[in-house]
């Protein structure tokens, strides 16, 4: 591996799942890690290496605080992972409003507000690196989860947008973007379409995949700079089949979707 000087990276959701698990590759490389989640207290699951601040990504005052931090602490940020999310699944006439509101508040503009935090300061540097989780969601979208669905897509819109317009001040943004994954993420299901959130609580927890092994594939992605990080052969092929072969896409969806009116 070539050796490269240690980056000052901020980490969202670092508790738990993904999070976690790209703080400890991050750590392992030398990099210097603010691990950053809702909980006041520091996780005990984190590296000894890792900083720990509290940030709930809904709050402006936590994000303003989290810039003071790194300010003062470091002078400057190499790396900001907009990582922190909660799942929802529903039928669009299942799932109540309150949910769009806390998915939006959390998935979209909690990476948002990230973004809006840091984006001055990696101006003033003409350098830095914005990594937002999406999901395979954000790219191709199943019937029965279209909160989770949207706010991703969101978050892919959000970063190519930023890819472009924040290039000219040297700052790269990338997009992760996979498919289902073990980690806790089934346990922030909390709406009212049961039926739906029971199958998405079994495809995060039935995955073959680990956090470790997608931790590991966005970090290369973050090295290699690349715009959309495809974490998994699963997301591959699906991102690739709604380009190049719609039919088939569709004939998927279509599928699936009568699985979804069926109740699964
Ligand atoms: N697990 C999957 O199958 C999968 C697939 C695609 C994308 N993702 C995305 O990966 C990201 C990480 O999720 P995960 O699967 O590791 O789940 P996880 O539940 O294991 O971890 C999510 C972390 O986000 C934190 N969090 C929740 N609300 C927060 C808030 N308001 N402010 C700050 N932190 C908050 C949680 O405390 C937790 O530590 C999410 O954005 C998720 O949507 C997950």
């Amino acid at each position: 591996m070539p050796s490269r000087p240690p980056r000052r990276v901020l980490v969202t959701g670092a508790a738990s799942g993904l999070g976690l698990s790209l703080v400890r590759a991050l750590v392992a490389r030398g990099d210097h890690v603010l691990a950053t989640d809702v909980q006041p207290e520091r996780p005990a699951v984190l590296p000894a290496a890792a900083d720990y601040l509290a940030l709930d990504v809904r709050s402006d005052d936590a994000w303003a605080a989290a810039l003071a931090h790194v300010r003062e602490t470091w002078g400057g940020l190499d790396l900001l992972v907009n990582n922190a999310g909660v799942a929802a699944g529903g039928r669009i006439d299942v799932a109540s409003m309150d949910e769009w509101h806390w998915i939006v508040d959390i998935n979209l503009l909690g990476v948002v507000r990230g973004c809006r935090t840091f984006t001055p300061l990696f101006k003033e540097q003409h350098s830095g690196h914005i990594v937002n989780t999406a999901s395979l969601a954000g790219l191709v979208h199943a019937p029965g989860m279209s909160a989770y669905n949207t706010v991703k897509a969101g978050v892919v819109a959000l970063s190519e947008t930023l890819s472009h317009e924040l290039a000219p001040h040297g700052v790269t943004v990338s997009v992760v973007c996979p498919s289902f994954f073990r980690t806790n993420l089934g346990t922030s299901f909390q709406g009212a379409d049961t039926e739906m959130e029971d199958a998405g609580k079994k495809m995060v927890s039935g995955s073959k995949r680990s956090a470790d092994e997608v931790a590991a594939t966005v970090v290369r992605g973050i090295d290699a700079r690349k715009e959309i990080i495809l974490t998994d052969r699963d997301g591959q092929i699906a991102w690739r089949a709604k380009r190049f072969a719609r039919p088939a896409y569709t004939a998927v969806m279509k599928r699936a979707a009568r699985r979804v009116a069926r109740g699964r």
